[in-house]
């Protein structure tokens, strides 16, 4: 998720905002002066975008954190970026959570929310324009950049001597052991019952096919991209391992074509590596034609905006509308999980979960209605004229 990062002093200067006004205007806001903080506005409307140089606070992080939610409103309506962060990480919406200030936490998720969308369809059409994505502001530290890796098919793979990771070629770790409690609790929803259809995308370090596996499960396709992971099924005779069907590709590939062959699946476990947001949204599109109803269910690796609670809440908000578009109802199911010990990411150079004890288990599953509609809608070969069909036939013209 792409967050704003604080203006130097020598940009504030340069736009005639000095150091002690931008503080005055973070008080302001902090203590609700509305005089003040409309004197301010006057002067300068650009007082309400700034952020203390030392600090990074910004006025609307100073309202977020009293919980003033008319002011909020008026300055996000005004400009004031709600993904700003300060110096330690926290945009406004973290101030809000720490505060308990739930009514504008739900607030500044749905304002989230909305420009994401906004933001990812501008995206869309820059990319499909063939213009450069607009880049993010550049951080050192590699915990906070993007895992996103075009080239990730041609790195060199090797799975650590420990067998605790599979490592890239720049030492990030495309899959860990300490995330087994996490693949099992994924595995215990998509497969209720034993004699499931499922399909995993991406096999990794194989944890979750060995769970699934457990649950005898009549089809178990597994599609993977990587040619030094396919070797490495293939030396385990994962070929050989009851119902399962590998496919060597890239789900990009293999799933138009499953679908070609009207393959259906009752379970669907979703979790590349390197790939893009966009990516995410396509499979989602590719899934809904193989997922089979009016009991699919669909899961995915939930490692969205790991970085800071707040945006993991308004990346899994997008994502549920976006699958809601597709006739899915998703919930975010809290699952305790430990990942304390540092150890684990020794000889990792980024660290992909930062110590955050709760995960949001992800359950997608068939919105009964909009199923029912579309059953009624292809037995009287009529077309629904519904938000969710419009959008779903826009994205298949991309
Ligand atoms: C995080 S690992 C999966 C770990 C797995 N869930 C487990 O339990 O071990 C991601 C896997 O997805 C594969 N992958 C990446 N992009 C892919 C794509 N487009 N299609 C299929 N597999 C892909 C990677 O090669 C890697 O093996």
């Amino acid at each position: 998720m792409a967050t704003e990062s604080v203006r130097t002093t020598q940009e504030q200067m340069q736009n005639g905002l000095s150091t002690e006004k931008i503080r005055m205007m973070i008080d302001a806001c902090g203590s609700g002066n509305t005089a003040l903080i409309e004197q301010l506005a006057a002067e300068n409307p650009l007082f309400i975008r700034q952020q203390d140089f030392e600090t990074g606070l910004s006025p609307l992080m100073a309202a977020a954190k009293t919980g003033n939610l008319e002011l909020s409103k008026r300055l996000l309506d005004r400009g004031a970026p709600w993904n700003a962060v300060d110096r330690d990480g926290n945009c406004a919406g973290n101030h809000a959570m720490s505060g308990e200030h739930w009514e504008l936490v739900n607030y500044l998720v749905e304002w989230g929310t909305r420009a994401e969308l906004v933001l990812g369809e501008m995206q869309r059409c820059q990319q499909q324009a063939g213009i450069s994505i607009i880049p993010q502001a550049p951080t050192k530290d590699p915990g906070y950049q993007s895992s996103t890796k075009s080239d990730y098919l041609k790195h060199q793979l090797r799975y650590s001597k420990d067998g605790n990771a599979l490592l890239d070629g720049d030492d990030d770790a495309v899959m860990m052991e300490w995330e087994r409690p996490i693949m099992k609790a994924h595995a215990s929803i998509m497969m209720q019952a034993p004699g499931k259809r499922v399909m995993n995308v991406g096999f990794g370090m194989g944890i979750i096919d060995s769970i699934l596996q457990e649950h005898n499960p009549a089809l178990h396709i597994i599609i993977e991209a990587h040619p030094d992971v396919y070797q490495k099924m293939l030396k385990d005779k994962w070929d050989q391992k009851p119902n399962v069907k590998i496919f060597h590709g890239r789900w990009q590939d293999v799933i138009p074509q499953l679908a070609k062959e009207k393959v259906e699946v009752d379970a669907i476990f979703y979790d590349t590596y390197g790939e893009h947001a966009f990516d995410m949204e396509d499979f989602h599109f590719a899934m809904s034609d193989i997922l089979s109803k009016p009991l699919g269910v669909y899961s995915f690796f939930n490692g969205l905006a790991p970085d800071n609670l707040f945006f993991h809440g308004v990346a899994c908000q997008v994502i549920k509308l976006q699958l809601g578009k597709l006739g899915f109802d998703s919930e975010f199911l809290q699952c305790q999980i430990e990942v304390n010990d540092n150890k684990v990411w020794d000889g990792v150079r980024r660290k992909y979960w930062h110590g955050r004890d709760v995960y949001y288990l992800p359950r997608i599953t068939w919105n009964q209605e909009y199923i029912g509609r579309k059953t009624k809608a292809n037995s009287n070969e009529e077309h629904v004229d519904t938000d969710m069909e419009e959008n779903s036939t826009k994205r298949q013209r991309r």
